[in-house]
């Protein structure tokens, strides 16, 4: 496609830069092409039903030259298969930084260990990685008991890395307990509560974690609103914590509003989601346009710049047992919107290191150019074991997380971004449980983070963990 075709999509572009069009050109590029490519992909494994809904079901149109072209300055993630791990402790040796990397680190063909910056350990439902029948699970074992006979001095005595390390063992928790159809792996399962209690935080240490949103925002590292001759740089809105500002943030009475991300692995409701909605002129307009949006998504004319975020937090357990709402952010995805279609999507998400030294609150942006293994409502493909996902050399093939945000943020039958793209509202695509009601309200923090509480306490990976609590 050139940029001349794009303007068929896109009557703003006469507005916009050079560097956008071409910004707004992929993401249009992608949703052009999405109608002929809706049935066309294959999954060996993959559940008929979540075929349409995959992310992978959608063309990679972005060239090497062209993500180059538009890599931005600011920090970036997931990019390469980093050595050494050392994200909990200087020493490589150390056996918090031992168990974080056979836990999160997957090696390919050729040798390179994937995952130390991965939020989400690389483990899909046919993944044998960890299993019995792995050299992994004996590994994993052994570390375990190196990691529970260690002296608590060091990260032990941290509270930021002690709940950190608890986020990444329960995701593997939950992973290889309901996440996975490989065999039941008692000892595994075992070893990850143990050490899940060991690290776990008074309630009253957790509340008292450093609001990541907050510090990201005091340190000034982000610019604070979208720039449109920049528009590859990731930005960060100081008034998405303003609950009286433009941003209104959404619910939903009978459940949480973000439920597909609550429910789904690879969160399993472990993390509270919170979309965020924001007119550009103020709340008074942000009502309005979300009155618009209610009433029918596919006709709500959507303002130009409009922006939705969506902010999540991690759930962690304390002492006695109890999930408690930490302020620790793992990450903010926003998609910047235009008026005739078409956005921009950015994404920061949770640097462990960054956050151990208390910079930027360890959010670090996701660049165009950065890679990432898609694991949320992704094909069920393990992208270590399957051949199919190696190239000739067996090196694993990431994919671009922010070309892969249009895939589900489309409208259907429109194939242009617009009002039905707000999935938290439209749910056409992803609907609420049956019977629940899809209508949003405004909401908070709080009131997310009670619902994904509420719905985790329900689920079978929660009663498995509170079979293992006390043993
Ligand atoms: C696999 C599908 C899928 C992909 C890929 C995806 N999202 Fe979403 N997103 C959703 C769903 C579904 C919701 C609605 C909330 C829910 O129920 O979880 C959502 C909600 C959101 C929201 C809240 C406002 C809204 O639109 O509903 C934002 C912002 C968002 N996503 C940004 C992104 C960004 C940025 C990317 C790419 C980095 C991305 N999403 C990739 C499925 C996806």
């Amino acid at each position: 496609m050139t940029p001349k075709d794009h303007a068929v999509f896109n009557g703003n572009l006469g507005r916009l830069s050079g560097a956008m069009l071409t910004t707004v050109a992929l993401i249009i590029a992608a949703c052009a092409g999405q109608r002929s490519m809706w049935h066309s992909a294959s999954g060996p494994t993959a559940p008929t039903a979540d075929l349409k809904q995959s992310v992978e079901s959608y063309p990679t149109l972005m060239t090497p030259r062209m993500s180059s072209a538009l890599a931005t300055s600011s920090p970036t993630h997931r990019v390469t298969a980093p050595e050494p791990w050392t994200a909990y402790d200087t020493d490589p040796k150390h056996p918090w930084n031992q168990l974080h990397r056979v836990l999160f680190g997957r090696t390919d063909r050729t040798g390179r260990v994937f995952g130390r910056e991965a939020l989400d350990p690389y483990i899909w439902p046919s993944s044998t990685y960890l299993s019995p029948t792995g050299s992994s699970h004996e590994d994993a074992l052994r570390t375990f008991d190196e990691f529970m006979n260690s002296p608590r001095t060091g990260p032990w005595q941290d509270s930021v890395r002690r709940a950190v390390i608890q986020r990444d063992l329960w995701a593997v928790f939950d992973q290889v307990t309901v996440g996975g159809k490989a065999p039941r792996q008692p000892e595994l399962e075992h070893r990850l509560v143990q050490a899940i209690r060991a690290v776990a935080l008074s309630r009253i240490e957790i509340l008292g974690l450093p609001d990541s949103l907050e510090l990201a925002i005091a340190s000034g590292a982000f610019p604070t609103s979208f720039n449109g001759s920049h528009p590859a740089t990731t930005y960060l809105p100081p008034e998405l914590v303003d609950s009286t500002g433009a941003w209104v943030c959404l619910g939903r009475r009978d459940g949480p509003a973000a439920i597909t991300h609550v429910e789904k692995g690879p969160f399993y409701g472990r993390s509270v989601f919170l979309p965020c909605v924001r007119a550009p002129v103020g709340r008074a307009a942000t009502t309005e346009f979300l009155a618009a949006l209610q009433e029918n998504p596919r006709t709500a004319d959507v303002p130009e710049g409009a922006e939705v975020a969506l902010v999540r937090r991690a759930l962690l357990i304390d002492a006695d047992g109890e999930i408690v709402p930490s302020p620790l952010v793992e990450s903010i995805q926003i998609r910047y919107l235009y008026e005739r279609g078409g956005m921009t999507a950015f994404e920061l998400i949770l640097d462990r290191e960054r956050l151990f030294l208390h910079e930027q609150g360890g959010l670090v942006s996701v660049g165009l150019e950065a890679q990432d293994f898609p694991l949320f409502r992704a094909h069920d493909i393990d992208r270590f074991q399957s051949s199919a996902s190696l190239d000739a050399a067996g090196a694993a093939q990431g994919r671009s997380p922010l070309q892969s945000c249009a895939g589900c943020h489309v409208e259907r039958l429109a194939g242009i971004i617009g009002g039905a793209s707000i999935l938290t509202i439209s749910r056409e695509r992803f609907p609420v449980p049956e019977g629940e009601s899809a209508s949003v309200l405004p909401s908070s923090i709080e009131e997310a983070s009670s619902q994904t509480i509420a719905w985790k306490r329900t689920h079978p990976s929660w009663n498995r963990l509170w079979e293992l609590w006390g043993k």
